[in-house]
């Protein structure tokens, strides 16, 4: 079925962000997107935040930069991104000619959310002789308002490449900013946004969980508050998480990040423990991000089937992101 059959699904697409059509009956949903994959000349991208099914069937898998250097050299047709919605339109900027899907429009980040276009544009105002960086983790319109993007992969590194001299305005995560400001000692100038989920880890509880673990290493991503980052052993992306726990001789680990990287993990590291850190809300899986968990086997069976939701921008708007995004990417 080609997308232009689905124009009488639009309106129901419109309010919910995916593609609400029945799964015809015992169909292997799996084996039907390996297909439909094939069929439309399709790659599929997916964070470590997915669940366990969809990074299983991923063409590539990883961290927000892998993911944006592997969507710009994308030869196939179509992108279906596995993520959230500011990952799928990043890779639209950085390679504009493709069609690209997202299981969920809906899939945001609250981080992302955090950081509205208007207001950041009269706080940039406010400080003109300021570079402006900003995390990947922020909308198209965020992205054309700054100089050059960074990920938690890259941060020290583009940060460090800025003159000392020159002020640095750095958004939208406060948490990665006050990070990056102890590690560079560079005074930036922070946006307050951040990560509800990175910000629901428990401090008290990842301490008392630490004294029962006594040889586990706690390690965490950036994202997480100050007093957090203070006591763990490695902070760094989900790459950098991944290839820690990978080199450690230590054989158990607290992890400091969404709970979806535990699987990829265990299976690079199957003699070693892995165990969540604990959040503050006991009955809450705070730890999972629900923006990310939204993308499920049969949307993204649907999206395929039907080639929709897909990402669509203005292409001035491409043009003014695409420079800051470049900029990091030209940094390697
Ligand atoms: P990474 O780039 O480290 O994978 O982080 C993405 C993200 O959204 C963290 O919350
Ligand atoms: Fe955004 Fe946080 Fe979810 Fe990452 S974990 S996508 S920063 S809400």
């Amino acid at each position: 079925m080609k997308a232009h059959d689905t124009q009488i699904h639009l309106p129901q697409l419109q309010r919910r962000g995916f593609i609400n059509e029945p799964i015809p009956e015992g169909i292997s949903l799996e084996a039907e997107i390996l297909r439909l994959k094939e069929e439309k000349n399709a790659v599929l991208l997916a964070h470590y935040y997915q669940e366990d099914a969809i990074q299983e069937l991923a063409d590539y898998l990883g961290d927000s930069l892998y993911l944006a250097q592997a969507a710009k050299e994308v030869k196939e047709d179509v992108i279906v991104f596995a993520g959230v919605h500011f990952m799928a339109e990043t890779a639209k900027i950085i390679n504009p000619s493709k069609k690209v899907l997202l299981p969920d429009l809906k899939a945001g980040c609250s981080l992302a959310d955090s950081c509205p276009p208007t207001d950041f544009k009269k706080f940039k105002e406010q400080h003109p002789d300021a570079v402006v960086v900003t995390y990947i983790n922020c909308s198209a319109e965020i992205k054309a308002l700054s100089d050059i993007v960074c990920t938690s992969s890259n941060a020290l590194r583009v940060i460090e490449s800025i003159p000392k001299e020159t002020p640095i305005i750095f958004a939208p995560d406060k948490n990665l900013g006050r990070y990056l400001i102890k590690e560079t000692g560079r005074d930036m100038i922070l946006w307050e946004g951040s990560c509800l989920v990175h910000e629901a880890f428990s401090f008290d509880r990842i301490v008392a969980l630490a004294q029962e673990h006594p040889t586990a290493e706690f390690i965490a991503h950036p994202e997480s508050e100050s007093q957090v980052l203070d006591i763990a052993k490695y902070v760094g992306s989900t790459s950098g998480l991944l290839n820690y726990a990978q080199e450690s001789q230590a054989t158990s680990f607290i992890v400091a990040t969404e709970a979806g990287i535990l699987h990829e993990m265990k299976k690079r590291c199957p003699g070693k423990t892995f165990i969540p850190a604990p959040v503050e809300d006991e009955s809450c899986a705070c730890s999972e991000c629900a923006y990310m968990k939204l993308n499920t086997l049969e949307k993204l069976y649907n999206c395929l089937r039907f080639e929709l939701p897909e990402i669509q921008l203005d292409s001035q708007l491409i043009a003014a992101a695409k420079a800051p995004i470049d900029r990091m990417l030209a940094l390697g």
